[in-house]
């Protein structure tokens, strides 16, 4: 009896920790949670995801470059140690210094010794701001995100690695934020941290490549764009009319960085697309984009 009451006051004050913890940084520990979460064959699932990537940034990648990656989490879309290899120094810069610490201890330890830790938001907390606020049911005041240079900079080459969509998105669904809220806040403010996050790469190294997610189908989910359809004009080099496929599908647009560098007036440049096999039954397209450069 002694126990069940022990364990239900345990149960009670974990809770209540946790409630605690969403509200003082939502985004890390929403983020966090779903970093720990990752499945453990998704390393080998991902595989071609990591090929993808590195075919992309390899042409750009110099010998000895400084390169720095916001959002690596776990790094398991990361070809982290053929960067390392090639870098003169890698910095991975996350909310969450746990999982990018575990994808560091992945390295052979002659590599590791390159790759350095930046625990960083990226928002300057104006991410947790709009989430409180929009728990509350308030508009929050004097919404600016930074447009400073990442930790560490300036490097040669700057990777936004699929961090866009996740800026707000998890934390207003922990806490619980209901649908149409939800919607409203992502519409009003995901572009303005967006574009934020696509300023301070930008300000950390003269080339960027940003890697975002438009689009995902599972079962279930209405999604009238066509996988297939896109990866077979990806793969003939059709971008363009890749491009305008995508846009007919039903993606978190308000998180697009190449939407952020049209504000900018900064042509988007080499552009790829693959699928991303994210879990059983459930694949994302992924986008990457080259900026800056000559
Ligand atoms: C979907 S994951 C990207 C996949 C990741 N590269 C991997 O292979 O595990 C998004 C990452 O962005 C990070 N992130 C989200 N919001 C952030 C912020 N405001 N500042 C820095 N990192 C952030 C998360 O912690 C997470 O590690």
């Amino acid at each position: 009896m002694r126990t069940t009451t022990s364990s239900r006051a345990d149960v009670l004050r974990a809770q209540a920790d946790l409630a605690e913890r969403r509200l003082r940084s939502p985004s890390r520990v929403a983020n966090s949670a779903r970093n720990a979460r990752a499945e453990v064959d998704r390393r080998r699932r991902w595989e071609p995801a990591r090929d993808a990537l590195w075919s992309f940034i390899e042409p750009h990648l110099g010998e000895g470059a400084r390169v720095a990656v916001l959002g690596a989490g776990n790094g398991d879309d990361l070809p982290l140690e053929r960067i390392a290899r090639r870098a003169g120094s890698v910095t991975l810069v996350d909310l969450d210094a746990k999982a990018a610490r575990s994808a560091r201890r992945r390295l052979p330890w002659r590599l590791r010794r390159r790759v350095e830790i930046a625990a960083h938001d990226v928002t300057g907390g104006v991410a947790d701001r709009i989430v409180v606020a929009a728990v509350l049911g308030e508009a929050p005041d004097k919404v600016t995100g930074p447009e400073a240079p990442l930790p560490g900079a300036p490097y040669d080459l700057a990777i936004g690695d699929l961090l866009y969509s996740q800026l707000l998105y998890p934390a207003l669904l922990d806490l619980g934020v209901g649908e149409r809220r939800r919607a409203a806040f992502l519409r009003r403010y995901a572009p303005l941290l967006t574009r934020s996050t696509v300023a301070r790469l930008h300000a950390s190294a003269p080339l960027v490549v940003h890697v975002h997610d438009p689009l995902a189908w599972w079962q279930g989910h209405e999604q009238p764009a066509d996988l297939g359809h896109i990866l077979r004009l990806a793969e003939r080099e059709d971008i363009e009319p890749a491009l305008s496929a995508v846009a007919r599908g039903l993606g978190p647009v308000e998180s697009d960085p190449r939407a952020a560098l049209r504000s900018f007036g900064i042509a988007p440049g080499a552009t790829a697309l693959w699928r991303w096999p994210f879990a059983e039954g459930v694949d994302y397209l992924t986008c990457a984009t080259l900026a800056g450069g000559a």
